[in-house]
């Protein structure tokens, strides 16, 4: 089984990116399953139904999320049942108030299956669940011998790498999302576990993680709100192409990061 995963897919950039490429990596790696993280779909805040069906025309199977998965608000009518689109399994909810949406999703493709979990960190972000806790949870309800591909969408690479080492053997692939820089720490850890600390982004990498610069500097040097724009300028991808075997395990895991040339990708709104 071969499984392409992008990472946080930033605004139209990142869509026109994927889009300008996307044929290609299906041509040359041929995945069974091509899996996004969205959280930064919709003009880097959220997702909305408009761009995530761009991405179902693209052929991908399922999208995972992070801290900006409520960002829009559309994002409530995109959570059904039948939806493919999760959100980080360990969202804190209140006691009777269960969070909308789920935190894991298993996929078919002719006789091939896989699961895709996705969790959140909870070093400098928003204090949630313990992740460790609720990926345990979930591993408990995969079908046996269904390969397993989690999601840590998270700040610090320690807690990337604990749950890396958490799951070592137990899944098929843990990749980090979140941070938008790619990190060359790709490898395949004990028992066949692909493990990367971050993909990075797809997106304009002429950016502060996706945002102009300029505003972004003003902020820091001010220490006070400052307007922020989406950036556009040198659209790139990145991504990881993961080959798992009949027994669940990954094989290899190799790191793609590269620019597309799109020409005036950029007219008009840049949702
Ligand atoms: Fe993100
Ligand atoms: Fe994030």
């Amino acid at each position: 089984m071969i499984i392409l995963y992008f990472a946080d897919i930033f605004g139209k950039p990142g869509r026109r990116a994927v889009q300008a490429c996307i044929n290609d990596l299906i041509a040359q790696h041929t995945p069974d399953f091509i899996i996004g993280n969205v959280e930064n779909l919709a003009g880097g805040r959220g997702v909305n139904r408009k761009t995530l069906e761009e991405l179902n025309q693209m052929g991908f199977s399922a999208y995972t999320s992070g801290n900006h998965i409520w960002d829009n608000k559309e994002v409530y009518q995109l959570l059904g049942p039948e939806t493919k689109l999760i959100r980080p399994a360990n969202w804190s909810s209140p006691e009777g108030e269960p969070c909308p949406g789920k935190g894991m999703i298993i996929l078919h493709r002719g006789n091939e299956r896989l699961a895709v979990i996705n969790v959140m960190g909870r070093l400098f972000m928003d204090a949630q669940d313990c992740p460790f806790h609720a990926v345990d949870r979930l591993l408990k309800e995969v079908p046996p011998s269904t390969p397993i591909l989690v999601d840590m969408h998270a700040d610090a690479t320690s807690e990337k790498y604990a749950i890396g080492w958490h799951l070592a053997g137990r899944v098929a692939a843990v990749v980090g999302s979140h941070s938008h820089v790619q990190t060359a720490d790709e490898r395949i850890l004990p028992g066949g576990t692909a493990y990367i600390t971050d993909v990075g982004m797809t997106g304009a990498f002429d950016s502060v993680i996706g945002l102009k610069p300029e505003g972004i500097i003003k902020r820091f040097i001010t220490k006070r709100p400052q307007p922020t724009q989406q950036a556009s300028e040198n659209p790139g991808v990145g991504c990881v192409v993961i080959k798992v075997n009949s027994r669940g395990q990954a094989e290899s895991i190799e790191r793609l990061r590269f620019t597309v040339k799109i020409d005036a990708i950029m007219q008009g709104d840049l949702e």
